[in-house]
């Protein structure tokens, strides 16, 4: 029973040789790599804070001031739109003595820190200091807020806490290129949702790759369009920081048949035999399928939460149907009845997985994806492997 508690020599390699077997006799990640607060530690500081993060889409700021503010990984995060239409991503914490500069979301002229007063302009610069001026030792010009990267692919806003990180479209790879015929970029955002999950994040993740569990998790509802087959990544052909999937499936899974469907987007026919599954490294899970793009976001919160967010996006044409917004109900309504049994499913995981009595668990040809994921974890939480 020894194994099934978390080690005290967590992070040494040997716990895992077993999970770097070839996938038909590996094992899978120990129990505790889902319950442990020192693994969960080493993953945000690893992965989530070295890798690039979807952050919604870019109409979340759609005017000059416009701002968010949110918390990453227990980072406090301010995005906002400057005078020059620039979206900017800034640490929310005031350096002159650390308080949380912005809340909630909304619009603002300046960002002014509620405890003394500073204010900042939209692009980050300390331009007010009420009661204390400019010295031989303060200069305003050492004092802005701290910056972040964020780039934009898809419509879609992407942060990076590593100042040294590798810009976004290099990390993406041949993506965009992949997927360029979506025309992601002038889609329009039709939804934006939360979704709370008590289960590690990366058992939802794992799901996303995982199609083993389709014709039982979602026996009632996806499971009506019967999968002829599913491409898996292949590292030699799919270049970039993500791991794909492609379901093979006649028309759109969004509604079922008796059910008014949203027009198909204008895409060549090998393009429209089912939905291509990238999850991008490391918060993303994305489909681009016949008619829609969708994005959900990851953001853990500790070892044992972890919170959803799903984007959806259509061509303007699509949203602009006069009949839009009664097709696109059906589509949400079937959508959250699946979403909710893949976080059941994840959440059952996560109660067998803390029981201590666990042991290790196997791969099956149908979920070799998951041992791929779970390497690539390893490589970054255990291994040294760069971004
Ligand atoms: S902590 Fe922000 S102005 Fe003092
Ligand atoms: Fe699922």
């Amino acid at each position: 029973m020894q194994d099934m508690l978390e080690p005290e020599n967590l992070f040494d390699p040997r716990n895992f040789d077993s999970v770097r077997r070839r996938f038909d006799v590996a094992e899978t990640l120990p129990a505790w790599c889902y319950t442990s607060k020192k693994f969960y530690e080493r993953e945000r500081d690893r992965i989530f804070f070295k890798f690039w993060n979807c952050i919604g889409h870019q109409s979340r700021l759609p005017d000059v001031g416009s701002y968010i503010s949110f918390n990453f990984c227990g980072v406090p995060l301010i995005v906002v739109r400057g005078q020059d239409r620039e979206i900017r991503a800034f640490i929310n914490s005031c350096p002159h003595r650390g308080s949380e500069i912005m809340e909630g979301e909304g619009t603002c002229r300046v960002m002014k820190c509620p405890y003394h007063a500073w204010a900042f302009e939209l692009d980050g610069k300390l331009m007010a200091t009420p009661l204390f001026e400019e010295s031989a030792t303060f200069k305003m010009a050492d004092h802005g807020l701290k910056q972040i990267k964020l780039d934009l692919w898809a419509g879609m806003m992407w942060i990076n806490l590593d100042l040294d990180a590798q810009d976004l479209k290099s990390y993406l790879g041949d993506l965009p290129e992949r997927t360029k015929l979506w025309a992601a970029d002038d889609m329009v955002c039709v939804s934006r949702r939360e979704y709370p999950v008590a289960a590690n994040w990366k058992l939802y993740l794992e799901n996303f790759s995982d199609g083993y569990h389709v014709p039982f998790v979602h026996q009632h509802t996806l499971n009506f369009k019967k999968v002829a087959k599913r491409d898996f990544h292949d590292p030699s052909i799919h270049l970039g920081n993500y791991l794909m999937h492609y379901t093979y499936f006649d028309g759109t899974r969004g509604v079922r048949e008796h059910q008014k469907k949203l027009p198909e987007l204008d895409l060549p026919p090998e393009l429209k035999v089912g939905t291509f599954f990238p999850v991008v490294h490391a918060n993303t899970m994305m489909s681009f399928a016949i008619d829609m793009v969708s994005a959900t976001e990851v953001y853990p919160d500790g070892p044992e939460k972890c919170t959803l967010v799903t984007s959806n996006l259509v061509p303007k044409s699509t949203a602009d149907l006069p009949d839009f917004k009664e097709i696109f109900a059906q589509y949400m309504a079937n959508g959250d009845v699946v979403r909710n049994e893949d976080v059941i499913a994840a959440q059952r995981q996560q109660k067998g997985l803390s029981s201590r009595f666990n042991g290790r668990g196997c791969f099956t040809p149908q979920d070799k994806l998951v041992h791929d994921y779970n390497l690539w974890i390893l490589d970054r939480v255990i291994g040294n492997a760069a971004p």
